[in-house]
Parts: structure tokens; C-alpha cells; sequence
């Protein structure tokens, strides 16, 4: 120990706190960091030849000693906090530079809801399967044939006009209604009792509050050998009290025109003192049964239809068909757990 030491530990503390604050300086990562941590506070550590000259002082001058080599060893460990700091930040700046900046929140999962038309939708397959109603499919890319004429829609009938119809570049069409798959249903059964409904996408060209080119319909048909309109009138209103949970709705039957029906009504519902239109409906035409296949003199039957956009809008009161269409979360996560 040279002669002017100052009293206690040796004058290589100093030097100590000196090299360690280069050596932190200069650590390029975590791991040489580390390193020059243990270096100087290991058990083997540069601070050990310190503490064992002060286990050789006279026990007065421990104490102060002590005290002193415990500061250094404060010192170094700062310098290490430091150095954890410094390259913490950097590794947010490169982040940065990189156009990731890892300060941002993560990004928040969220589950999905069923839309709400597949949940009115849904519904009305639920309460119309649970009284005898198969679910039938047909294709959205239908043939005239199928759309039109075996619905009995003559060629150049102004009904075909009625729809605004997408034609598809090699002759055939987007279905403008389920309608069609009346036909094929039939044509695959060819016996009654036939007892079926339709849910589906279908086409016009149209765009408004209350008309989007793409909307749902179900289709329903129900033929045997003494299908009545009374029947008709039966199972729309259970289906509607019971679509709607509500025992006090009424319905009403206005005399329309459809080609594939005779006689043809449109359906309404008195609901909260209004009369809403929901369904046109009617006697399937004798045509209609015989180019699905089924004898029209031995069987007769109804038929349905529905906009399920029309349904889902008066169950959940919404008042812009477009809200289905604009994907906006906010409209659409209201109707999570429905
Ligand atoms: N297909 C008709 C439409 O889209 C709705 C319709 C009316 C369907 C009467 C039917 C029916 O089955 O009997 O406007």
C-alpha cells in the first residue's frame, strides 16, 4: 500500500470506479454488460482484493473502510443501470428507424359475432325446421329458365322487368330471388309431401336505404293433397309471433299478383300499432308444380317469401339496410352473445 494512502482502502478504488465506468461505457450489448458486472462484483471480482485488505485494518478503521467500498460498489452498480438504459433506448430508436415502434400498445384480440343477418336469418330456419320445413340450397348463378320461365314468368312478360337483373356474360343471371329453388326442390322430390324452405343470397340492381344489391330471402313451399290457403295463413302467423317473440302479432293479407302463385298476397304484420309488409306468398301455380315435376291435379301447395334484411331490420330496429354492409365494428359488435 504506498505511504500516503488515504486512511482505510487502498487509492485503487478510485481507479476501480474509473475503469468501471469505461468499461460499462463501452459494453456494445446485454451480455458484455453483464460481464463487466461480474467482473467487478463477483466473489472473484476486482472489489474481493478490497474487502480482504480490509479485514487486515486495525477494527477501528474498518468501519469507515467498509463504508467507503460499499459506496464503490453503489457506483458500479449505477454504471450498470446505466448501461441497461442506454442500450435500451437505442434498441427503441433502431426500432424506430425501422418504421416498429415497440412503445405502441399490442394490438387487442377480439372474438368475432355472427352477422346480423345470418342471426335473423338463423332464427327463421330454426322456427320453420322445427315445424317439418327441410332446408333446400340452389345455386346464386341461376339459368333464366330456372329464375324466370319455370316460374312461369312467359318471355317478354313485364315481370321479368320487375326485377333489375345482373346478367352474367354467358346468358345466365345472379338469382333475383330463391324463388327458383322451388323448381329444383320439386324436380328432386317429384313427390309430396314437399315441405321446404330456401335461405339465400339474391340480386338486383339496386342501392338505397332500404335496398342493397345483394340481400337475403327465404323461400318456403309446403305441397300435399290438401294444401289450403288457410294453411298459408297458419304457419305465416306462428312463424312471425313466434320470429318475433311476440304472441299479439297479427297478420293481414292484401291481394297481389306474383306469376308463380294464384291467387298471390303480400303478407303484412300489425306490430306496435303498424302494419309492416313482410312476405308475399300465395297458391303455387299449377305451371310452377308441373315444371317442378309434381302432378297439379293430385297436389296443391303455398309458397313464401321473405327478405331476411327486411326481418333482421324489425327484430333489432335498424333503420338503413346499408348498416349490414359497411363491416363497421361498432354496428357489428352489438350483436355479440345474440
Ligand atoms: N319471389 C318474390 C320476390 O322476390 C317473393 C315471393 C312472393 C316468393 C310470393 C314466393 C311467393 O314464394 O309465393 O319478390
Amino acid at each position: 500500500m504506498p505511504p500516503n494512502a488515504p486512511a482505510g482502502v487502498s487509492a485503487g478504488e478510485e481507479r476501480i470506479a474509473e475503469d468501471a465506468a469505461v468499461r460499462f461505457a463501452a459494453a456494445e450489448n446485454e451480455h458484455t454488460l453483464d460481464e463487466a458486472k461480474a467482473a467487478f462484483l463477483n466473489k472473484n471480482g476486482l472489489l474481493q482484493p478490497l474487502l480482504r485488505e480490509i479485514g487486515a485494518l486495525p477494527p477501528s478503521e474498518r468501519p469507515a473502510a467498509g463504508q467507503k467500498l460499499n459506496e464503490l460498489r453503489r457506483r458500479i452498480e449505477k454504471l450498470y443501470e446505466e448501461g441497461r438504459n442506454r442500450l435500451r433506448a437505442a434498441a427503441v430508436s433502431r426500432d424506430l428507424v425501422r418504421g416498429v415502434d415497440i412503445s405502441l400498445p399490442g394490438r387487442e384480440s377480439f372474438s368475432g359475432a355472427v352477422h346480423p343477418v345470418s342471426l335473423a336469418a338463423g332464427r327463421a330456419t330454426a322456427v320453420l325446421s322445427a315445424v317439418g320445413f327441410q332446408v333446400a340450397d340452389g345455386p346464386e348463378i341461376e339459368t333464366d329458365y330456372y329464375n324466370f320461365t319455370a316460374l312461369n314468368h312467359p318471355p317478354d312478360h313485364p315481370a321479368r322487368s320487375m326485377h333489375d337483373t345482373f346478367y352474367t356474360a354467358d346468358g345466365r343471371l345472379l338469382r333475383t330471388h330463391t324463388s327458383p329453388v322451388q323448381i329444383r326442390y320439386m324436380l328432386s322430390k317429384k313427390t309430396p309431401p314437399i315441405r321446404a324452405i330456401a335461405p339465400g343470397r339474391v340480386y338486383r340492381r339496386d342501392h338505397d336505404a332500404t335496398h342493397s344489391p345483394m340481400f337475403h330471402q327465404i323461400e318456403g313451399i309446403w305441397i300435399d293433397e290438401s294444401v289450403n290457403f288457410a294453411n298459408l295463413k297458419g304457419i305465416l302467423g306462428a312463424f312471425f309471433r313466434s320470429f318475433f317473440d311476440d304472441e299479439n302479432i297479427t297478420v293481414r293479407f292484401r291481394p297481389s299478383f306474383f306469376p308463380f302463385t294464384e291467387p298471390s298476397a303480400e303478407c303484412d304484420i300489425l306490430r306496435g300499432g303498424k302494419w309492416l309488409e313482410v312476405a308475399g306468398c300465395g297458391m303455387i301455380h299449377p305451371n310452377v308444380l308441373k315444371h317442378g315435376g309434381v302432378d297439379s291435379g293430385a297436389f296443391r301447395g303455398f309458397a313464401f317469401g321473405m327478405g331476411v334484411e327486411r326481418l333482421a331490420m324489425l327484430l333489432y330496429n335498424i333503420a338503413d339496410i346499408r348498416h349490414f354492409y359497411e363491416n363497421d365494428m361498432q354496428f357489428l359488435a352489438q350483436f355479440a352473445g345474440e
